[in-house]
């Protein structure tokens, strides 16, 4: 029997907890549930004890129950932690790692999948701060359902209602039952910009962020893979789960993704610099008054993707790449797969006005040796899912 750990916070949807518990019996699933204090306003813990047939941890008792229990072995002993309804508040808790109760420490201990179901008015759930902690949340790999549009408690209409317990269930049954094709593969990914010192304060660099490359590494996570993401300098999150290897420069990116091998597949996202600086100064460049402007003697950095994907026997059974082009995509995408040894090339359009680099979507097409394939404009999550199904197809 799979265990659903629920985490009731304090919010007017709390009432359609019970029902989802309601809903999580009926379809044979253990449900324990963890109370805040503020949640006990809205449902009482013996409804909540009746409809699951098991114990309620309440805020109030987590000091008792702590040698009794352990909120790690409660956050530790389910299959899935749901937090219903999840307010605007404990979506911040959880972004910043706070833990000041029972449920927010059991969701900071947690190594198990999350799912969360906002609920909050329509104003919180826009706010900035939340949308900020939403974003975090998800590049951290937590799961998200809902919220709906619709009336609000507050007498207001927008987005903000918590999806209805029969979404919830059908959220957390997609997550239970996911099957897990990579589990016991290795994948290597790299992602984010190098940085290719000039001097020490100064660098060349590039506008990736990162964004499709930690995607990608936590969808292959999600399929059960172990991930070795080599990084560049970037600001977004380590997803959930992987191992990170953090570098600046492209000689150091292909020194740890050298390291990493044996893979059975690799993934190249990052936006390598394909110069560094050879003349690059030990100390601070200095402008001297009336004199030129230094000139930069640029040589060309290793090509990551070539070297590992080079046949030979530590060569990934499954080799990835990515073309971001301005003109002629795809005959530049379809050189790149043939002169780097790809088995696949995601090729995107990076002119200014898609606002793909750096940006929360993606139009790809995939490029392989079977064909061109053009996938529609996706959010970079959706398109890290797609390939890590791909990958897990193509390994077989
Ligand atoms: N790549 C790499 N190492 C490099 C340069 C690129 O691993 N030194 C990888 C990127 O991660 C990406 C692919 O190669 O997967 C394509 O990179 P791109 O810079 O677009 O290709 P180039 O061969 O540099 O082609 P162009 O100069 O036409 O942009």
């Amino acid at each position: 029997m799979k265990r659903v750990l629920l985490i009731v916070s304090g919010g007017i949807a709390a009432f359609k907890a019970l029902e989802l518990i309601r809903l999580l019996r009926k379809a044979e699933y253990s449900v324990t549930c963890v109370t805040t204090k503020n949640a006990e306003q809205f449902v009482t813990p013996l409804s909540m004890q009746a409809l699951s047939e098991n114990k309620v941890f309440g805020a109030l008792f987590s000091l008792t129950d702590e040698s009794e229990m352990g909120h790690i072995q409660l956050s530790r002993s389910a299959d899935l932690l749901v937090v219903v309804p999840a307010t605007a508040n404990i979506l911040a808790k959880m972004a910043a790692g706070i833990a000041d109760d029972l449920a927010s420490t059991v969701l900071l201990a947690t190594d198990k999948p999350v799912l969360v179901a906002p609920a909050m008015n329509m104003r919180m759930w826009l706010h900035a701060a939340t949308q900020a902690n939403m974003k975090t949340l998800r590049s951290r790999g937590v799961h998200v359902v809902g919220p709906d549009e619709g009336a609000m408690a507050c007498n207001e209409f927008g987005p903000g209602r918590m999806s209805e317990p029969s979404a919830i269930l059908v959220a957390i049954e997609a997550l239970l039952n996911a099957p897990h094709p990579l589990s016991g593969r290795h994948v290597l990914v790299t992602s984010g910009p190098t940085h290719e010192p000039i001097d020490p304060v100064r660098y060349i660099a590039n506008r990736s962020s990162g964004r499709q490359g930690h995607a990608i590494a936590a969808a292959l996570a999600g399929l059960g893979a172990r991930v070795t993401l080599v990084s560049g300098p970037v600001t977004v999150p380590d997803p959930a789960g992987v191992s990170v290897v953090r570098v600046e420069t492209a000689r150091e990116m292909l020194d740890a993704c050298q390291r990493a091998l044996p893979a059975d597949a690799a993934v190249f996202a990052a936006a390598v610099a394909d110069w560094r600086v050879a003349n690059a100064s030990d100390g601070k460049i200095k402008k001297q008054p009336g004199a030129a402007a230094p000139a930069l003697e640029l040589v060309p950095n290793p090509d990551i993707l070539a070297t590992i994907a080079a046949a030979g026997p530590s060569r990934p059974l499954v080799v990835v790449g990515f073309a971001a082009e301005t003109d002629d995509l795809l005959a530049n995408a379809q050189s790149k797969l043939i002169r780097k040894n790809a088995d696949f090339i995601v090729a995107n359009d990076v002119s200014p006005e898609t606002g793909i680099m750096g940006g929360a979507e993606n139009a790809v097409q995939l490029i392989s040796a079977a064909g061109v394939e053009e996938w529609p404009r996706l959010a970079k999550e959706d398109v890290a899912q797609r390939l890590a199904l791909r990958i897990a197809e193509a390994l077989g």
